[in-house]
C-alpha cells in the first residue's frame, strides 16, 4: 500500500461529531511507510481529548488490517490555544458549553450578518444553538431573524428565548416596545447585559453566538470579565484590514484572556454571475479566465482590494483566518429579508462559506 492508498483510507474516517473527514480537515499531516510499519503524523488542533483518541483509534483500526504495526505520532499546532478567564470569573451560564462573540473594530462591518448565519449554520451541524443580540443601542437581529414577537415570561419571571431557524434568539429588540417588563426597564448597559444571561432561560445549548455592537467599550469589557467565553471571531472588511481596528480588538480579547479565535474578513471581493452563450466556454473579466458551464452560467468573485491582504494581517496578528465572505447581492436581500442565507440556501456556494466557517470554530473549541 502507498501513500495515497493510506490517505485513501482516512478519507473514510470522519471527524467527531461532523460530516467531514480528517484528510480534507487538513489533520493528516503526513504518512511515513517503512515495509510493514506505517507512521501516520495527525494535527489536531481540538481541545477535546475524547475526540482526539476517536480519531487514533479510528486510524488504527483503518489500517491495521494492512500493516503490522500503525503508529501515530499526535502533535497540535494552533495559533492560540484556549485559556482560562481570569482569577475564578464566574460563568454565569452554567448549561451553556461554549460561548463564542462575533466582534468588530467598528460599525456596519457585517457583525449581525454573520453572527445569524453562523448561528443557522451551526444548527445545520446539528448543535444546539442560541443567539443573543448584544446591541442595545441598536439591535439587528429583529430585521435579521424577521421576528418581532414579545418573548413570554415563565412563571419564575425569567424571560423564554423567541425560536427561528430551528435556535434559540434574543434581543434588546424584542422587549423595548412599551410592554417592556418592568425589571428590564431601566437598568444600566452593563447590567442590561447581565441580565440578558441571568434573567433569560436559555436552557441547555451547545454553543452561543453574542452579536456585539461595535468597538471595544463597556459591554464587550463585563462580558469578558463576567463570562467564560470560547473565544471571540473578529469580522472586519479589507480594506480595514490593515488599519489597527482589528488589532485593538483583539489586544482587548487578549488582555482579558479570551482567545481569538480568528478573523472573518467580510465584504471581500465582489460576486459577479451572468450568463452568455452556451457555445462560449470562457470569457474574460478584468483580466482573469471564468469558466461558463454547460447552461452558459458564470459566477466570479472580483477583488476589489489587493489580494491576500486578509491572509497577511491574520498572519502578522497571529489569528486564523477563518473565511473570507464576498459582497453579495444574495447576503444582502437574504438579510434583509430576515433569513440568513446560511438557513435559506445552506447549500450555495456563498451558504457552504458560512458553514465552512462555522465547522472551523466548532472544531477549535471542541
Ligand atoms: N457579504 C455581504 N454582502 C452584501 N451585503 C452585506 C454583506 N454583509 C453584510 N451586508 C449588509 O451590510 C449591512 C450591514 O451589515 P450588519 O448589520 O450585519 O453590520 P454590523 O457590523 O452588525 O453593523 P453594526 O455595527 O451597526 O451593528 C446590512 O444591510 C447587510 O445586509
Ligand atoms: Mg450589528
Amino acid at each position: 500500500m502507498n501513500k495515497e492508498q493510506v490517505l485513501d483510507h482516512l478519507k473514510s474516517i470522519n471527524y467527531p461529531g461532523f460530516s467531514r473527514d480528517i484528510v480534507s480537515f487538513g489533520m493528516v499531516k503526513d504518512v511515513e511507510i517503512n515495509g510493514d510499519q506505517v507512521i501516520v503524523h495527525l494535527n489536531i488542533s481540538s481541545q477535546n481529548e475524547k475526540k482526539k483518541q476517536e480519531v487514533v483509534d479510528a486510524v488504527k483500526k483503518q489500517l491495521s488490517g494492512h500493516f503490522n504495526t500503525v503508529n501515530i505520532e499526535l502533535s497540535a499546532e494552533t495559533n492560540q490555544q484556549a485559556t482560562a478567564p481570569v482569577g475564578d470569573s464566574p460563568s454565569v451560564l452554567g448549561n451553556v458549553k461554549h460561548i463564542i462573540a462575533i466582534a468588530s473594530g467598528k460599525g456596519g462591518v457585517g457583525k449581525s450578518t454573520v453572527a445569524a448565519n453562523l448561528a443557522c449554520a451551526m444548527v445545520k451541524q446539528g448543535q444546539q444553538v442560541g443567539l443573543l443580540d448584544l446591541d442595545i443601542y441598536g439591535p439587528s437581529l429583529p430585521i435579521v431573524l424577521d421576528l418581532h414577537d414579545q418573548p413570554k415570561m415563565t412563571q419564575n419571571k425569567k424571560l423564554i428565548p423567541l425560536e427561528k431557524f430551528g435556535m434559540k434568539v434574543m434581543s434588546f429588540g424584542f422587549i423595548s416596545g412599551n410592554d417592556t417588563p418592568v425589571i428590564w426597564r431601566g437598568p444600566l448597559v452593563s447590567r442590561m447585559t447581565e441580565q440578558f444571561f441571568r434573567d433569560v432561560e436559555w436552557g441547555n445549548l451547545d454553543v452561543m453566538i453574542l452579536d456585539l455592537p461595535p468597538g471595544t467599550g463597556d459591554i464587550q469589557l463585563t462580558l469578558t470579565q463576567k463570562l467564560r467565553m470560547a473565544g471571540a471571531v473578529i469580522v472586519t472588511t479589507p480594506q480595514d484590514m490593515a488599519l489597527s481596528d482589528v488589532r485593538k480588538g483583539a489586544d482587548m480579547f487578549r488582555k482579558v484572556n479570551t482567545p481569538v479565535l480568528g478573523v472573518v474578513e467580510n465584504m471581500s471581493g465582489l460576486v459577479i454571475e451572468g450568463e452568455v452563450d452556451t457555445a462560449v466556454s470562457t470569457i474574460q473579466i478584468n483580466g482573469s479566465q471564468v469558466q461558463v458551464n454547460h447552461a452558459g452560467k458564470f459566477s466570479f468573485i472580483m477583488d476589489l482590494f489587493k489580494k491576500g491582504g486578509g491572509e497577511k494581517e491574520s498572519e502578522r496578528l497571529g489569528v486564523p483566518l477563518l473565511g473570507k465572505i464576498p459582497l453579495s447581492e444574495d447576503i444582502m436581500s437574504s438579510t434583509d429579508a430576515g433569513t440568513p442565507l446560511a438557513a435559506a440556501d445552506p447549500v450555495s456556494s456563498l451558504g457552504q462559506i458560512y458553514l465552512d466557517i462555522a465547522e472551523k470554530l466548532l472544531l477549535s473549541i471542541q
